[in-house]
């Protein structure tokens, strides 16, 4: 094999990039699920590893031939599942230009461009979200790695003042953390408790009221031994925690706030929905998504805490041959020492956005999960939320006849919608995240699920 990139490569590049343009001039009108003989067609993965090298141009024709029908059209319009954004364009085309460059982000001698941008794209960061400007900040693989990031900082600092080197010494034997969260805390957020030794189960739940919003009013005695979890954007409804109320006391008593805000958050870009997130910049940590709202591509989380020394000693190592320089060093500040140049799809989503796009972006999506919710209740269906941003849930009567319409909407392809249980009922989510839905991709939907939904009823 040539080990300098071959007329041959560079023949097979130029076909990725051809069949990647066709999939994603092709993905708004597919089907979004995969038809089951395209699942099925999977198989052909199925083989031994082979012996002898293969071809570029049949290696990745095989991946786009087997792989592309079998994608599910999250790049689509009419993906509302999960909470998942789609890549815009300027993100794709940044992927590429990042894949060519195949930098490792870990360090600013490794990849002066990586470290470079990926600064400027946290700083922008900071301002959208309305942070402050001394936050230390990190791009992780997506909230869960920021959750978990915030977290160690707050284990940091909450051990350090009883003298405690948690990172050297460990969690046995330390002075006890106490860790209050939300009832309706984040399945992710409980996981990265456990990763650091906290605990998922060890915590004090607090009751939240009727739309998943932590009630103040039953919060627990708190003192500086305690980590304050709270939400900017309940997975299902929407809701935010109050985080004004909640972080103010959380001051008085020097216990340490941290943001779950992996969309929400992003509600800060927005003038209209600004008011939303009023409180949270008062907290010490904070865990985003840009691969959800603002359509950055995957993977792409962001952590910001407050106090970036924490941060540092948290997540900092040294071995002779890793030696960082004087400026701020990018694995200093994140769970993974060598990592791809996330920060670049993040520079280029928001640089091409501005402050106007990101912030029409958040309003679109919103004013496209109203038009939804109007459409169901006129319908005959029960909104079962208030629809305070991009999340609808929807309920179509007997619990059974809602699981039908979930399962059929999901099966029939002409948009997905995911299902979850709200206050013990079985519930539709709808979440208007990607940037590529229409005011048209939302009728044609709302039209085959009521007529899903008038076949399950009869
Ligand atoms: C509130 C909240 N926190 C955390 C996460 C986990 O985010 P990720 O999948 O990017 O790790 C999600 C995912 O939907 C979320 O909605």
């Amino acid at each position: 094999m040539e080990n300098s990139i071959t007329p041959c490569d560079l023949e097979a590049l130029g076909l990725a990039a051809r069949r990647s343009l066709a999939y994603l001039q092709t993905v708004g009108s597919r089907r979004v699920a995969p038809c089951p003989s395209a699942v099925s067609a999977l198989a052909q993965f199925q083989e031994p590893l082979p012996e002898a090298p293969g071809d570029t141009f049949c290696v990745l024709d095989l991946l786009d031939r087997v792989g592309s029908p079998a994608t599910v059209a999250t790049a689509g319009g009419r993906f509302f599942g999960f909470v998942n954004g789609a890549a815009l364009p300027v993100s794709v085309g940044a992927t590429w230009i990042a894949s060519a460059w195949d930098q490792n982000a870990a360090l600013r001698v490794m990849s002066p461009a990586a470290a470079a941008i990926e600064d400027v794209a946290l700083g922008w960061v900071r301002d959208a979200l309305g942070l402050p400007a001394e936050c230390g900040g990190a791009v992780v693989t997506g909230a869960s790695m920021a959750n978990f990031t915030g977290l160690a900082a707050a284990r940091h600092a909450l051990l350090e003042r009883s003298g405690w080197d948690v990172e050297n010494d460990g969690v046995f034997g330390a002075p006890p953390l106490t860790v209050v969260v939300g009832d309706e805390v984040h399945a992710s957020l409980l996981k990265a408790l456990g990763l650091l030794g906290l605990g998922r189960r060890r915590v004090i739940r607090v009751p939240a009221d009727e739309q998943g919003r932590m009630r103040a009013d039953r919060m627990p005695a708190l003192d500086d031994r305690c980590i304050v979890c709270i939400q900017a954007g309940n997975v299902n409804s929407g809701a935010f925690d109050p985080a004004a109320s909640i972080c103010r006391r959380a001051l008085d008593a020097g216990a340490w706030v941290h943001v779950d805000g992996a969309f929400g958050l992003w509600a800060a870009a927005s003038p209209q929905y600004r008011h939303l997130t009023e409180g949270f910049d008062l907290a010490d940590s904070w865990a985003t998504d840009g691969h959800k709202w603002p359509n950055v591509g995957y993977d792409c989380g962001i952590a910001m805490v407050r106090n970036a020394a924490a941060m540092r000693a948290a997540m900092a190592v040294s071995a002779a041959y890793f030696i960082p320089g004087e400026l701020r060093e990018p694995s200093n500040y994140t769970p993974e020492m060598s990592r791809r140049a996330r920060g670049v799809e993040l520079w280029a989503t928001l640089r091409s956005l501005g402050r106007r796009g990101l912030a029409e972006l958040i309003e679109r999506t919103c004013r496209h999960a109203r038009r939804f919710a109007e459409g169901l209740r006129a319908g005959g269906y029960e909104i079962l939320n208030e629809v305070v941003i991009n999340q609808v849930l929807v309920s179509f009567g007997e619990p059974a006849v809602t699981r039908a319409v979930i399962a059929k909407v999901q099966s029939e392809g002409t948009c997905w919608c995911g299902g979850t249980e709200w206050h013990g009922r079985p519930a539709m989510r709808i979440s208007v995240s990607s940037w590529a839905t229409t005011e048209e991709d939302v009728d044609m939907s709302l039209a085959a699920i009521r007529r899903i939904a008038e076949e399950c009823r009869r």
